[in-house]
């Protein structure tokens, strides 16, 4: 097996060793075990320290899992400091990685690099998936595109510190490895104990970036609960720390009568958060804001035809708590006094039962008074020091907030989940079987959008990102855009409102809740459909197609994005349709009245001659509807 204490020059599957006597494992293949058509274990074992491995690979849902299973059975601890979840050789074909980074704000740059010599990886080391997007890598051949070439895409479903990477060895061959990261000391098996890696999932495509998408886009899909994707109205960049219960309602008639149908109300509900320096772990709402509770707002809320969701921020605590006055040694960094905060917080120790019972008895406590059917779960900092009474602790914290996830909806089967982390800083097919969405950026920049949505649809299906109306300027980035092109970039996801509907103009307001109705009309296929990047030479346009699943209906939106210096492209071959099938094009009214219709056209005229669908100056946008003829005239 390949493993580094054998003198492979790679990162090796294991790299563990046998206390005490210091003896470093090496393994040696001792079998494969078929477990049905769909599932295969290869078996390894070190007999003299009675060290056991298995790799079970499994096709599940259209991608190949891998994980990694190491058994103890001697005497002493067994340390574990690496072991990856999947060691897979690549073929030579495999010439170039895409990798994605990011920062707070600013998730979504991926980067196409050429594999040389020595590695290329995807690292994340503070307890968090992180802003780099998944953790995850594409691997292609040189001439692959969207629509051509071989592709694989490695995703590890873990949501902590990780390691992916792509690395060609002095001898030529090349390796893909992925693992959770471990701390020194932080996995240590006792006789009879078991590590049970995350799973690398694996996406294989002969045809190029989209059929690679369609791939983890339909595996994506049977692991997250199927809902329906209401139009949010969030609290944060609408008012932040600033509202009352008489604000909240009447923010929620005018979210409600733009035609939101689930409003969220963000951070500062619970005992004494004013701003970012307090209250976290004290969950409960703030008597000065809600003297009788959240009810009365939750009640207001569904007469208006809406559902009610709610931030919460689990696993942190701020200084200034009851919550830390009453156990500060359930604090990571404990007995450090001074473990240093970020965001004016510190991080639970979700390993510690204690913590996470306290924390499933205080979230149900406030799910109880009933009606709050989705929660926006934040985690707002990195986890550092990860160490608790002297031991690292990051790894099981992961586990625990799945753990903690999953004892809540057992309670309450019916409650959704919203992955955020500071925007998009915990993204991945880790926790996606806890949560129904993603919170894709604190960015609502609509331009930064655009290239955050993209880059992450890659691995997620867009219904899963949530995608907000923000305000202009924006909160961020100061940038200004018009109404109808926020709302044509935050179509294309889980579409939702977070700005302050009392300051739109009578227009605007017009134009917002137009939109909504357009997106209400097309959701519904559009959720469960294929996405594709329409090519295009003018590198100022950005042209994105999605298909139903039936190939009968699709949508065609095209944004100008930037001030080109040539001509510019005014007419779009619109690729992908279905050969030999004809198509009825109408521009979709985003301002309101009848759609306009274009014409009548054949797949093969769209692809090659083309629409004139220019979208105008920069940041301006069209959409268009094609519906596919039931058969060809
Ligand atoms: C994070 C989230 C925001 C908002 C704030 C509240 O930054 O990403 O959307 O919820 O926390 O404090």
């Amino acid at each position: 097996m390949a493993q580094r204490g054998a003198g492979y020059a790679g990162l090796g599957v294991l790299d563990a060793v046998c206390l005490p006597g210091g003896r470093a494992v090496r393994l040696r293949p001792s079998g494969m075990r078929k477990v049905s058509d769909t599932m295969l274990v290869l078996m390894a074992e070190d007999p003299d320290c009675d060290v056991q491995a298995e790799s079970c690979l499994e096709i599940s849902d259209g991608l190949l899992s891998i994980e990694t299973r190491v058994s103890h059975a001697g005497s002493g601890t067994l340390h574990i400091h690496r072991c990856a979840a999947g060691l897979m050789p690549l073929d030579d074909w495999s010439s170039d990685v895409i990798v994605s980074f990011g920062a707070w704000g600013r998730e979504g740059h991926s980067s196409r690099m050429p594999i040389t010599s020595g590695r290329i990886q995807s690292v994340s080391r503070l307890g968090r998936s992180g802003f780099d997007g998944s953790p995850a890598m594409l691997v292609c051949e040189r001439s692959a595109d969207a629509e051509n070439g071989r592709a694989i895409a490695a995703h590890l479903a873990w949501s902590g510190s990780h390691s992916v990477s792509v690395e060609r060895l002095p001898d030529g061959s090349t390796e893909l490895c992925a693992e959770a990261l471990y701390e020194p000391g932080e996995i240590q098996l006792a006789t009879g104990e078991q590590l049970v890696t995350p799973k690398l999932l694996i996406a294989v495509a002969e045809n190029g970036f989209h059929e690679l998408s369609d791939r983890l886009h339909a595996f994506a899909r049977t692991r997250s609960r199927a809902v329906s994707r209401p139009v949010h109205f969030n609290t944060w960049e609408a008012r932040y720390f600033d509202f009352t219960e008489a604000s909240l309602c009447k923010l929620a008639e005018q979210a409600a009568e733009l035609g939101a149908e689930r409003f969220v109300l963000d951070d500062g509900w619970f005992t004494g958060r004013r701003d970012d320096t307090s209250s976290l772990g004290d969950w409960e709402p703030d008597a000065d804001r809600f003297p009788q509770g959240l009810s009365p707002l939750i009640r207001k809320v569904h007469g208006l035809g809406m559902t009610f969701g709610l931030w919460v921020e689990p696993e942190m605590v701020s200084r200034k708590s009851a919550l830390y006055r009453a156990h500060p040694e359930w604090v990571m960094g404990y007995p450090d006094p001074d473990a240093p905060t970020g965001r004016n917080q510190l991080v639970l120790d979700l390993s510690n039962t204690d913590v996470q019972d306290y924390l499933c008895e205080t979230l149900s406590k406030c799910l109880d008074v009933g009606g709050i059917e989705y929660l926006k779960w934040d985690c707002n900092r990195e986890l550092y020091p990860a160490v608790i009474d002297g031991q690292f602790c990051a790894h099981s914290q992961t586990l625990g907030v799945y753990a903690l996830m999953e004892r809540l909806q057992s309670r309450f089967p019916e409650l959704e989940i919203e992955s955020c982390a500071s925007g998009g800083g915990r993204i991945d097919f880790g926790i996606l079987p806890h949560v129904t969405r993603f919170w894709a950026s604190d960015s609502t920049d609509a331009l930064d959008r655009i290239r955050i949505n993209k880059d992450l649809s890659r691995y997620i299906p867009i219904e899963m990102i949530g995608s907000h109306v923000g305000p202009s300027p924006n909160h961020m980035t100061g940038r200004m855009f018009s109404m109808r092109f926020r709302a044509l970039v935050a179509m294309f996801g889980h579409f939702g409102l977070e700005l302050d509907p009392s300051v739109l103009s009578e227009r605007d307001k017009a134009m917002l809740a137009t939109s909504i109705k357009v997106y209400k009309r097309f959701r519904d296929w559009m959720h469960a459909g294929r996405v594709r990047a329409l090519p295009v030479s003018d590198e100022h346009l950005d042209v994105t197609l999605v298909e139903s699943i039936d190939a009968g209906h699709v949508l065609v939106r095209v944004l100008r994005v930037g001030m080109s210096d040539r001509p510019v492209q005014r007419k779009i071959a619109v690729q992908w349709l279905q050969p030999g099938r004809s198509y009825d094009v109408w521009e979709v009214a985003l301002g309101g009245g009848q759609d306009i219709p274009i014409g009548r056209y054949s797949a093969e005229g769209l692809a090659w001659s083309g629409l004139d669908m220019d979208p105008g100056k920069p940041n301006q946008g069209r959409l268009f509807y094609l519906q596919r003829l039931e058969a060809t005239p």
